[in-house]
């Protein structure tokens, strides 16, 4: 008799015969021996076929196993250190579910798209499972470090009446005969929750018809949002550190495998602790104009420039006091030169832009209703957050990280598109 097993489990069946349900990954024969690359979602390990130690049957069923068929397959679990899981399947019979025939992804090389329009099969691929194993435990650090610190979590609406982020990149929708929009941003909610809870964060999807076809930009991202009561800006930029800091430490201790298969330089990665830098947007300015851009005061920073401000440091670095022109109504001026806002970008290092916007809010109801008539915001429709200013104010500050650009970077890959199971892009909504 076999117990039934996962690859990840046959650790504790060492010795014993187990059966798992599995796909064939690759297959090499030596005429007497096959040797079959096993994997089924939780790790890979090794079957070892030998023509004199099994029937015909099973000999015969290996032999017609193609890429991607799905079997069961019943083995005597055999430590072995040359294999990369340290395991081994000695195997005594194989029941065949599907053989598979002509599986469009090969172990040649294809192009991108073919393999975006392929993205349902592709993800089987180990580089993609890795990718999506170390998203997974990125999501699960992020709860614990919020739980950990008495976070509550609070899910705001997706399709709501108003906007966050400006108008500009809003996805349209009819609510009914109402207009409804694809939420941007949480935060205005959010505001209102750490109101009611004191610190609370949300974990949900956001959307942005942005006409941006670049290595960073989805259309359809997830945010994890946290918003604190009585938190000024500088104790958000110590908990956005700990934050980021304790993610990438919590990927370095759980995920090693999944690194090691993505070729990731892990001891960049290690550098990611303690307290980030921090640089002044006008000190920013200097930098640049030192390296040679043209740039005045008051514009924006593309992704060049990020990264030429990135490439000073080895962990991630805030650039803070951004000219409150260029921000979100919402961010509270400093009081010693309002022309610029409590706020902080934080830049990923290597290259990999910004992966957190946050700042102070501001809490003073005067300069908010200003701030709806500089803006033209409709006072109708944002009536309830005005109020969130009317009934009890205080000091109160949050921030947004990206989760698929912090995916990006911690796996170290060229393109957002690969962070997230199915990625919506400027041109793409299949499959
Ligand atoms: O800087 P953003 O626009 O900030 C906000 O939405 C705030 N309301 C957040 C808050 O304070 N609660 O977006 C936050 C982060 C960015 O730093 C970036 O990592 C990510 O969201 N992001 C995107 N990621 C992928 N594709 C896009 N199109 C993104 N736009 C923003
Ligand atoms: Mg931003």
């Amino acid at each position: 008799m076999s117990t039934k097993s996962t690859i990840g489990e046959v650790k504790h069946h060492l010795g014993e015969s187990v059966t798992i349900g599995c796909w064939l990954n690759k297959k090499r024969s030596s005429g007497k021996i096959q040797f079959l690359q096993l994997r089924d979602g939780s790790g890979y390990v090794q079957g070892v076929v030998v023509k004199s130690e099994v029937s015909s049957e099973v000999w015969e069923a290996a032999n017609a196993l193609t890429q991607e068929s799905s079997l069961y397959i019943t083995g005597k679990v055999k430590e072995d250190t040359r294999s990369k899981g340290g395991f081994e399947l000695d195997v005594e019979h194989i029941e065949i579910i599907q053989i598979t025939e002509d599986y469009p992804i090969t172990p040649k090389e294809h192009g991108v798209d073919f393999l975006m329009d392929h993205r349902h099969l592709w993800i089987r691929s180990p580089r993609q499972r890795a990718v999506l194993v170390i998203r997974a435990q990125i999501i699960q650090a992020v709860q614990q470090f919020f739980n950990e610190r008495g976070f509550h979590l609070v899910d705001p609406p997706i399709l709501t009446p108003s906007s966050c982020e400006g108008t500009t990149n809003l996805f349209h929708t009819k609510y009914f005969d109402e207009d409804a929009f694809l939420t941007q941003s949480g935060q205005l909610y959010m505001e209102a929750a750490a109101m009611a809870l004191g610190k609370v964060y949300s974990f949900g999807p956001t959307f942005r018809a942005e006409k941006s076809k670049t290595r960073r930009h989805l259309i359809e991202f997830w945010m994890i949002e946290p918003e604190m009561a009585f938190i000024d800006h500088e104790e958000s930029l110590q908990i956005q550190e700990q934050f980021v800091a304790y993610i990438v430490q919590n990927v370095l201790t759980h995920c090693r495998a999944e690194l090691e298969v993505l070729e990731r330089d892990t001891d960049k990665l290690a550098k990611v602790a303690g307290a980030f830098p921090r640089i002044s947007y006008d000190k920013a300015v200097e930098l640049l104009k030192e390296k040679g851009f043209e740039f005045e005061w008051g514009e924006d920073f593309g992704a060049p420039h990020e990264t030429v401000i990135a490439e000073q440091y080895e962990t991630p670095v805030f650039i803070t006091h951004y000219p409150t022109a260029l921000k979100s109504f919402y961010m509270k001026p400093d009081p010693n030169r309002p022309e610029v806002v409590l706020c902080a970008d934080m830049i990923a290092p290597e290259g990999y832009g910004e992966i957190i916007g946050g700042s102070q809010r501001i809490d003073d109801p005067q300069l908010m209703e200003q701030r709806f008539q500089e803006h033209e915001l409709s006072k109708e429709a944002y009536q309830w957050y005005l109020d969130l200013r009317k009934y009890g104010t205080v000091p109160h500050s949050g921030f947004g990280l990206g989760l698929e650009r912090t995916v990006s970077w911690i796996c170290g890959l060229e393109h957002v598109r690969e962070t997230i199971p199915f990625p919506r892009l400027l041109y793409r909504l299949y499959p």
